[in-house]
């Protein structure tokens, strides 16, 4: 049977990566978290000091990427199973999930040679399809033929107290990792809203031809039946 592309876009925290995981794995597919691929690129600038007060050094960010001193790679980690992401060889999943790369990766995707840079990537990952990719631009840009599209939201108070729930437990069972406060969450989804629909490069915008699925009042099992009878109807 032929495999094809799902390409799963929207808003920031409304569980586009733990649907895509999960039908991947439902369905056999490879799973790629192109968020993860933007994070890790931040993360990287963060480390080298090319980031201070929302101030990228441009120049050097480009530099290093042409020199091919950054590379973000996939790892599929059988233990939990979905892929880990990794920075020049090292494990970085955790790290990219923390605050400081959150409140940072927004200006860092819209600059034009890190997409460029991300989405050839991409591009070639998902060339012989079999793969649930999500991020923001994948049914718009990255694959804008892929068989199945599908453009999520929810309002952004069920986004950030969904990423304050996930936050708080990660702060418990680690003390090293601080607790969030509420109100910092939702002005940090509220603003890279703003900033990854504003953006000039690939705005985040639902494809024509993507299907809407808000999930604000939906249960997880109700929303990945819907996704499986979609799949169906596209590989008929
Ligand atoms: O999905 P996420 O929250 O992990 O994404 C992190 C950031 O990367 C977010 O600000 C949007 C940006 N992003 C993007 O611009 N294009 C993508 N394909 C995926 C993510």
């Amino acid at each position: 049977m032929k495999k094809i592309v799902i390409a799963i876009d929207g808003h920031s925290s409304c569980g586009k990566s733990t649907m895509a995981k999960q039908l991947a794995k439902e369905i056999g597919y490879v799973y790629v978290d192109t968020g993860a691929m933007y994070r890790a690129v931040t993360l990287y600038a963060l480390r080298k000091g090319l980031l201070n007060n929302g101030n990228i050094d441009e120049a050097r960010l480009q530099d290093d990427i042409d020199a091919g001193l950054v590379s973000v790679s996939f790892r599929f980690n059988a233990e939990k199973g979905r892929p880990d992401t990794y920075l020049c060889g090292e494990l970085v999943e955790d790290e990219i999930r923390q605050m400081e790369v959150s409140n940072n990766v927004s200006p860092v995707a819209a600059l034009p040679f890190v997409r460029k840079f991300l989405t050839e990537q991409q591009k070639a990952m998902g060339k012989d399809g079999g793969i649930v990719m999500d991020g923001r631009d994948i049914g718009t840009a990255v694959f804008p033929n892929a068989e199945l599209k599908i453009f999520v939201t929810a309002s952004a108070e069920v986004r950030a107290q969904r990423r304050f729930d996930e936050l708080k437990a990660k702060a418990e069972a680690d003390k090293n990792t601080p607790m969030p406060v509420y109100e910092e969450v939702l002005k940090n989804v509220e603003e890279r809203d703003y900033i990854d629909s504003h953006r000039e490069v690939s705005p985040l915008r639902k494809a024509d031809d993507a299907l809407l699925l808000d999930n604000s009042h939906m249960t997880r099992e109700e929303q990945s039946q819907w996704l499986l009878e979609q799949f169906k109807k596209a590989i008929k």
